[in-house]
């Protein structure tokens, strides 16, 4: 099931132009196997600096291991995972993963509940001290500025005192998305980030994401065709843990099988 190279390279009028970067993130031949279960196959994907990819398949295609893979929280079988054009990814825990720069959003927002909006973002900025420690630390000018700057970003500056868990859910994720900004991440991993959303929301988020690009390189899986419309510079269809096509979006809703597999139903 190889899609027509051809189709894949041809620059249509209309479609977001980007120069080519280096690469922040080269998977190649990755294999995922669980228990007989054969989850990716064979997978290689580049996403460029500053690039925003979407990711798009059915579910159960496999783009929620795929971000495992890249964390670090499942191992494959074979492949390799190179980031920063030197970092083998294969060899480092989750952890170390996220220190060097690879940040993470999971489909269901995980934020403190009943610690305010500020106090989230402080504790994401402090990483790995303890939840006592960081709130008693006191915050540089620096670290307080890159604070303020993020609530403003993620239209938070209002709630800075409120408890997270009184937030609509998509202020919660936007949150969540702001504890991944203050620890300046190189590559973000977004699994439906739009999921829950009002239309307004969606929107805002889709203005932020456009934003982040350039400065960030981002991965968003997302089965919101609108949403995906407006920020991908790229989109990868992931079927049956494959790559079955990519290119921009008009390319990859052109293309036969994608429509047979994921548009069209
Ligand atoms: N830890 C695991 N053990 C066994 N099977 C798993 C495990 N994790 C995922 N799978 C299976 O691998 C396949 C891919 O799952 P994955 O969650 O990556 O899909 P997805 O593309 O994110 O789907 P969705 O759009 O529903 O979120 C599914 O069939 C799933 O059941
Ligand atoms: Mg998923």
């Amino acid at each position: 099931m190889q899609p027509d190279e051809g189709l894949f390279t041809r620059q249509l009028p209309g479609d977001r132009y980007r120069e080519q970067t280096d690469p922040v993130l080269q998977l190649e031949q990755i294999n995922v196997n669980f228990d007989g279960f054969q989850a990716l196959t064979n997978l290689s994907l580049q996403i460029g600096v500053g690039e925003l990819r979407c990711v798009i398949g059915p579910n159960g295609a496999g783009k929620t291991t795929l971000m495992d893979v890249i964390t670090g929280k499942t191992r494959p079988q074979s492949g390799r995972a190179i980031y920063d054009q030197s970092v083998d990814l294969m060899t480092l825990s989750p952890i170390a993963i996220a220190r060097r720069g690879i940040g993470r959003k999971f489909q269901k927002p995980t934020v403190f509940e009943a610690l305010t909006v500020a106090e989230n973002l402080e504790l994401a900025m402090h990483g790995d001290k303890s939840v006592w420690a960081s709130l008693r630390a006191k915050l540089s000018g620096e670290q307080q500025d890159k604070i303020d700057e993020t609530l403003q970003l993620l239209r938070l500056e209002g709630d800075r005192a409120r408890r997270a868990g009184l937030l609509s859910h998509g202020q919660k994720q936007f949150l969540e998305i702001g504890m991944l900004l203050v620890q300046e991440p190189h590559l973000l991993l977004l699994d439906e980030p739009a999921a829950g959303m009002t239309d307004a929301e969606t929107e805002y988020t889709a203005e932020l994401f456009r934003t982040l690009s350039g400065r960030h390189s981002l991965m968003v899986v997302e089965h919101d065709m609108g949403f995906v419309e407006t920020i991908a510079d790229r989109v990868t269809v992931l079927h049956q843990g494959q790559v079955l096509a990519e290119g921009s979006l008009r390319e990859v809703q052109a293309n036969e099988q994608v429509i047979e597999v994921y548009l069209g139903r």
